[in-house]
């Protein structure tokens, strides 16, 4: 059990830089077995998640260690197309490696993938994807069976642009005769650096970031060499948190075009906000007002990831804010954990009502989920007193070093293991 000890009511001052993407970290890593290659990859977060992957690819044969960010894998030893539900099931983002395996061995045997409960994740795009390029999928129980003999390009229409589901077909269709055109893909900037990662890697792959991804094939390099872009997300919370308590930060090392609608609404909040092409630097005197309306919707639209977090920013911001939840059907269990600090607001459905209150009280806390939990992390610097989250390992599975970073920062946080 991690147990998180915040003493709130500090301005976070001062400049960090933010840790790699976990979400661009995990595809790239299931990507490395597509064909058999050395990675080194640079910018890797040391996370829970990302460990987890690297224990699948050994588990497949590979080899794979992490020394701090970068990251050595070499694909060549890959000798099974199974893995077992206890490495699925530890993450979301173990799905990618059914595209990654059908690639490469023609078969994948696995089960459903673990991941945050935010409510239903169903996989019927990933696995419509994967039969429309030719892959015979066999369902039974959790158990999931996907053969091709031969895999071949097609046209895949996503009815909705699923971040997975685009990475499962780019991957897979990477190793498909003839072209793969994949219209309604996700545009999120970590499907832009898969198709970056994959190029190095020799595939024929354009389009990713505008909705329509052409793969036309691969031929296998020996080595590929990538850095991880920035997480977005992490920056938005570090973002948020400097929001809510009045603070003076700057971000280094981010692309503010890529969490742009975050920093939009802080704006809208009363914070300065100063970019440049590698830098935010966010103004804050503390006096917040609500920003009306917020709708999650697929990038480029405001990030579900981010919603939270915002949430938690907006909590003593004078007036009302609703947002609206477009993407996941259960993203609001960190709700009823902030009302204990205090904060009005109400779930229903979709939308939650906040009403900003003068003041937070710090209190006892159970982290629900990922960005929940690091919610709960943002109000606790913003509350009065002491905030002790406890978290059955959630935050840390997406935030690096997160108490040290913010303690550099001038935050009173650490986390006790
Ligand atoms: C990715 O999840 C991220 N995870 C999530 O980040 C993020 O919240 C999400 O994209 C949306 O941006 C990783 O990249 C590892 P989706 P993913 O497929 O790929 C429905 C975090 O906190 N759907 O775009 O699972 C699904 O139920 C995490 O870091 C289907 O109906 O997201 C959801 O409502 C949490 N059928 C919506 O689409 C499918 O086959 C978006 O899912 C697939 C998805």
């Amino acid at each position: 059990m991690d147990i998180w000890h915040i003493r709130g009511g500090r301005r976070l001052e001062g400049a960090c830089f933010v840790q790699g993407s976990k979400n661009a970290s995990l595809p790239i890593i299931a990507a490395s077995i597509i064909c058999p290659t050395r990675s080194e990859l640079f910018n890797v977060p040391q996370l829970k998640d990302v460990d987890a992957a690297l224990r699948i690819l050994r588990h497949l044969g590979c080899s794979a260690e992490q020394r701090g960010g970068d990251v050595y894998i070499d694909s060549s030893g890959l000798s099974g197309s199974a893995i077992p539900h206890s490495l699925m099931e530890e993450m979301r983002s173990s799905v990618i490696f059914m595209g990654a395996l059908l690639a490469r061995c023609g078969e994948a045997r696995l089960s459903l993938p673990g991941g945050c409960q935010l409510g239903r994740r169903p996989i019927d795009l990933h696995l419509s994807a994967l039969k429309q390029l030719g892959a015979e999928i066999e369902e039974d129980g959790g158990e999931i069976i996907c053969r091709a003999a031969k895999l071949q390009g097609t046209e895949i229409t996503l009815p909705f642009p699923s971040v997975g589901a685009t990475e499962n077909a780019m991957l897979a269709a990477c190793r498909a005769k003839g072209e793969t055109v994949i219209r309604g893909a996700a545009r999120e900037p970590e499907i832009v650096a898969l198709q970056n990662y994959l190029r190095e890697m020799g595939a024929d792959i354009r389009g990713a970031g505008s909705g329509t991804v052409t793969v036309n094939g691969l031929r296998p390099e020996a080595s590929v060499v990538q850095r991880i872009i920035p997480d977005r997300i992490v920056a938005a919370t570090i973002a948020c948190a400097a929001a809510a308590t009045g603070g003076n930060v700057e971000l280094r090392g981010v692309n503010p075009e890529q969490f742009s609608t975050v920093l939009h609404f802080l704006n809208q909040a009363g914070c300065d906000i100063i970019s440049t092409n590698r830098s935010v630097r966010l103004l804050s005197d503390g006096r917040l007002h609500g920003v009306g309306e917020i709708s999650t919707a697929p990038y480029p639209g405001f990030p579900t990831d981010a919603q939270p977090v915002l949430m938690a920013a907006l909590l003593k911001a004078e007036g009302r804010t609703v947002i609206t939840e477009n993407i996941f059907e259960n993203r609001y269990r960190q709700v009823p954990e902030l009302c204990r600090l205090g904060a009005d607001v109400t779930a229903s459905g979709k939308t939650a009502e906040i009403w900003g209150v003068e003041c937070l009280h710090g209190t006892a806390l159970t982290a629900t989920d990922l960005r929940g939990g690091a919610a709960m992390i943002v109000a606790g610097l913003a509350a009065e007193g002491e905030t002790v989250i406890c978290d059955d390992g959630h935050i840390t599975r997406g935030y690096e070093r997160f108490d040290m970073r913010l303690r550099s920062l001038g935050a009173d946080i650490y986390l006790e293991y």
